[in-house]
């Protein structure tokens, strides 16, 4: 019984090696691909958003060299004539956001003190807005925030006042267009000063979906290792057990019963190379043993 467990513990051993080289593969491997897919996904959503807010650039831009122009000259605006919300730089760039509803994205104008009451910055934009303002801060700054339970990345920049055509409608409620007055009224977006820090684009896109593919990611990789696992274990286990196992117990079992009473049973002439010369090696012991003894006998006799 004592050459059985012994036997079975080169199984074990081997089991016991294979399962620390590839508990170390996998833990190893599963921090690696996390921590790269992690970086990759914070990237592409880095990316996705720098593009997001050009495009805001750009429409607000757009509307303040071509709308804005063509609209006022049209509409007489100079004498008093109509105002379009239309032709407002922060109105155009949220309206068309707005419209943007895939994907999660959202990008909204915040201000300390605003125009339109739905732009009043929340805590969150405060704090940033007050960050910009106290130059501790470049013209951006992104991270990521949790957001009724949902992690999304958002990009603040900075709107400061630089051009002197914003006071127009931002200075006093006198210089601003009176339509303008009727539809927002003269409570907010006044006593704004060239150079100041007034507000904040915020351009916010959630980060959780790309998080969870490579949680599906993770889990299949994990699958295939402990797959790969089971097929090497039983691959390389086989072949020890069939070649080396097996032939080393039998040839235990025979020498323990040829030890104790003399038995003559053939030793195993198969298995691994090394297995077959143990075996070899045995016989051969056996045979000048017993020669031995016949010789030893015979000089006894005489
Ligand atoms: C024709 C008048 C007009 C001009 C010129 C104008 N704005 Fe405004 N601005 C508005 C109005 C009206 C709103 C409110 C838009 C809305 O409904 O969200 C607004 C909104 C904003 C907001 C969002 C917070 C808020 O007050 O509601 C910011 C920030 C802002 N403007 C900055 C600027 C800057 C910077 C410029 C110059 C590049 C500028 N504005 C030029 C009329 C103007």
């Amino acid at each position: 019984m004592k050459s059985e467990k012994n036997v079975a513990d080169i199984a074990a051993l081997v089991r016991r090696t294979v399962v620390i080289v590839f508990g170390c593969a996998l833990v190893a491997g599963a921090i690696a691909f996390f921590i790269t897919f992690r970086a990759a996904a914070y990237d592409h959503v880095q990316d996705e958003a720098r593009a997001l807010m050009n495009t805001a650039m750009a429409i607000r831009g757009y509307t303040v060299e071509e709308v804005r122009p063509e609209i006022r000259q049209r509409s007489g605006y100079e004498e008093g004539g109509d105002f379009h919300s239309q032709t407002v730089p922060s109105y155009a760039a949220q309206a068309v956001f707005d419209r943007l509803e895939t994907g999660g994205y959202s990008y909204r104008e915040a201000a300390l003190d605003p125009t339109s009451p739905e732009d009043r910055a929340t805590a969150f934009e405060t704090d940033l807005i007050n960050r910009f303002r106290n130059g501790s801060e470049g013209g951006m700054i992104s991270g990521t925030r949790q957001e009724n339970g949902i992690t999304e990345f958002y990009q603040a920049r900075a709107i400061r006042i630089e051009d002197q055509a914003c006071l127009e409608c931002h200075s006093t409620p006198e210089r601003a267009p009176d339509p303008m007055l009727t539809e927002y009224g003269a409570d907010g977006g006044f006593g704004w000063e060239m150079g100041e820090v007034v507000g904040v684009q915020m351009l916010t896109v959630p980060i959780d979906k790309e998080y969870a593919m490579i949680y599906e990611i993770l889990a299949i990789f994990f699958t295939l290792m402990v797959i790969l696992f089971a097929v090497i274990s039983i691959v390389v286990v086989r072949p020890l057990q069939r070649n080396v196992i097996r032939p080393l117990r039998e040839l235990a079992v025979v020498t323990e019963r040829a030890s104790l009473r003399g038995g003559d049973d053939p030793l195993p002439q198969y298995g691994a190379a090394e297995v077959r010369r143990l075996a070899t090696g045995v016989e051969r012991l056996r045979r000048s043993l017993r020669t031995a003894l016949r010789e030893s006998q015979r000089d006894g006799d005489q």
